[in-house]
Order: C-alpha cells, then structure tokens, then sequence
C-alpha cells in the first residue's frame, strides 16, 4: 500500500529547543513508520528575513540537521533535505506567483504578524521575497505532493493559502496539484522559563537540546516560581510555578508527590529545582550522546543531506513535469 505523504520543515536560525521537542519533533519520530515523511530544512525561506546573515543560516542548517538526527528522526525513514538545492521550488514559486494577489498575501495574519515584528529589518516597507514567502512555501508543499502538513498553530494560515493556490491552479490548468491538509502537530504549546507563553529563541527563556548540564542547571535555577513563597514552609502555588510546570513534562511518576509537598509548605524550592534539574539531563542525554556522535563525523552528516537532497529531487522533477504539461510550457 502507498503511504500518505507527509512535508514539514523548519528554517534553520537556530538550534532546537525543548518546546520544539515535544511540539514537533516527537510528532514527526512517531510519523516516520507510517507515513512516507518528509522534512525540509528550509534555507531559502530563513533567508527572507535573513538575507543579510547568510553565515548565520549557513551554520544553522547543521544545528538543525544535528537535532533532527539526535532526536530520532532517521534519514533511512524519512528524507531530510535542504531547500535551496531543490531548485523547482524557486521555478514553482514564480509559476504560483500570478496566482496570489498583494491584498491576500498582506491579509495573511502570519504574515502580518511577522511582518509588524520585523519592523528594524523591513522600515517601512517589507521585501517582497518576505511578502510573498507564503508563495514559496506552497511550492515546497506541492513540489513533494505533500498531503499531510504537521505544522504549529501559528502555520495554519500559510497552509490555507497553499491549499488555495492549489485550487486556482487546479482551476486554469486542470487537476494537477495535491491539495495539502494541515495536522496541528500537537496541541501543546510549551511555556517558557519565564512563564511567557512562548518558548522561544529570541525571548531568552528556552532550553536547547544541545545545552550542557551546567547550561540547564542555570537555566532551572532562574526559571519562575510561585512569587508568593518566600520561605520553605509557606503554601505553595504549583499552578503558577514554572518548575511544576516542566515537572509535569520531565518528572510524570513524581509530579503529584512534587506538587502536593509544594502546596502543603513542604518541599523548598531550590530542592525541587535541583530534581527537576537531574531529571531534564537524563532525559536528554540520550540526545545530546546522539547528537555528539553526528558532531564527530561531518563527512557522515554532510552525506546524510546529500542523499536525502537527491532523493527529493527526483521527486520535485516528476512534479515539475506535469505542472509544465498542464501550464503548456513542456518544450
Ligand atoms: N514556515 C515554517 C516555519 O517557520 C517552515 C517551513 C518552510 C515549512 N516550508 C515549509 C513548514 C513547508 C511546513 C511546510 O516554521
């Protein structure tokens, strides 16, 4: 039986973190058996708003690769592979281009979202290749047919306007696209450090899957906790206590015992910070040993992209053709 296709990616600005872990990356370790995957590192889309540090997204490529390796994402399952070596998504990209209006692409909330974070980058006016990265991201979409899109909340939109682009397509050429479907990769959206409820690079409140034991004990040691307790024996909110919050996460057998010492005055929590502290190290140092062992051998990882590059050539050249034929342009 043909399995269902399945595309995401990432760009590549930087390492992974924990909330990516158990937002995405697990969901796609447990996809790989079933579903024919696919996962892009997508170099030319980082360069949207990045365009002025290549060698940051250089470098990140292999962070990201790394990560995906370590956490259990395997090249034999799934093909990973780097964007801007597949150059039918930049020629699909200007095909969809006359497909989209300015209006639509300016009423894209992600877009528009972003774009007003941007704001030191863009001025007063945006690029274009950052206006219309929605368009090149349905060409990553429909280059590998891709049917199911596991992506985060704040990706939907992007998705629906790839799903239309496919319709309009489909529309004045004849059925030839996929349209895309997207899953919400889970419905977990993990907190910060910091209680914000994004954990996130830029927000400083993030633990790396690459961090070192002393990295993560600092980290733990600043993270928030009930401001109410000052001392041991007050009674404790766990509700509004960042550690509480990752016990859940890291400490699944022990967090009622945790969070009942909390409330009862119990438990201090330095003592509980240094728990959680142990657990999050062994629950990553499976990773961290994984990702060690790519670390030492470049050739190996470098490879590792190349092959899963290949393969998905092929596949974005057989779309290539029939989207020639339907648009008349196959000379
Ligand atoms: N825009 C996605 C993000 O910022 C990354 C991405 C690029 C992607 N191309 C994609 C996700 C195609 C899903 C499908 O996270």
């Amino acid at each position: 039986m043909k399995k269902i296709k399945m595309l995401t990616g990432d760009r590549p600005t930087g390492k992974l973190h924990i909330g990516h872990y158990f937002g995405s990356l697990q969901t796609r370790v447990k996809m790989q058996d079933e579903y024919d995957c696919h996962v892009m590192i997508a170099d030319v889309q980082a360069l949207t708003d990045n365009f002025n540090n290549p060698e940051k997204v250089r470098k990140n490529v292999y962070e990201v690769l790394l990560d995906y390796l370590s956490v259990g994402i395997d090249p034999k399952k799934t093909t990973i592979f780097l964007q801007s070596m597949i150059p039918e998504i930049a020629e699909l990209t200007v095909f969809y281009s006359n497909l989209v209006t300015i209006a639509r692409l300016q009423r894209n909330p992600t877009v528009k979202t972003e774009i007003a974070q941007k704001k030191e980058l863009f001025g007063e006016s945006v690029t274009y290749g950052f206006l219309g990265y929605p368009v090149s991201q349905a060409g990553d979409i429909t280059a590998f047919e891709g049917e199911v899109v596991p992506v985060g909340e704040d990706q939907l939109p992007l998705i629906e306007q790839c799903r239309e682009i496919v319709r309009k397509f489909n529309s004045i050429y004849g059925e030839t696209l996929v349209e895309p479907r997207a899953i919400l990769s889970s419905n977990k959206r993990i907190k910060g450090l910091d209680g914000n409820e994004k954990m996130g690079k830029s927000l400083g409140n993030a633990i790396y899957l690459s961090d070192t034991d002393e990295e993560i004990s600092k980290k733990v040691m600043g993270a928030l906790t009930d401001p109410n307790r000052i001392k041991k024996d007050d009674l404790g909110n766990p509700d509004i206590c960042m550690v509480a919050y990752y016990h859940n996460l890291f400490s699944k057998d022990e967090v009622k015992k945790i969070c009942e010492e909390c409330k009862a005055g119990k438990r201090g929590c330095v003592a509980c910070k240094k728990q959680l502290i142990e657990n999050i190290i062994k629950a990553l140092t499976p990773i961290r040993e994984k990702r060690k062992y790519y670390e030492q051998r470049p050739e190996e990882l470098r490879q590792i992209l190349m092959d899963g590059t290949q393969r998905a050539r092929e596949q974005a050249k057989e779309t290539m053709k029939k989207v020639k034929k339907a648009m008349k342009l196959d000379y």
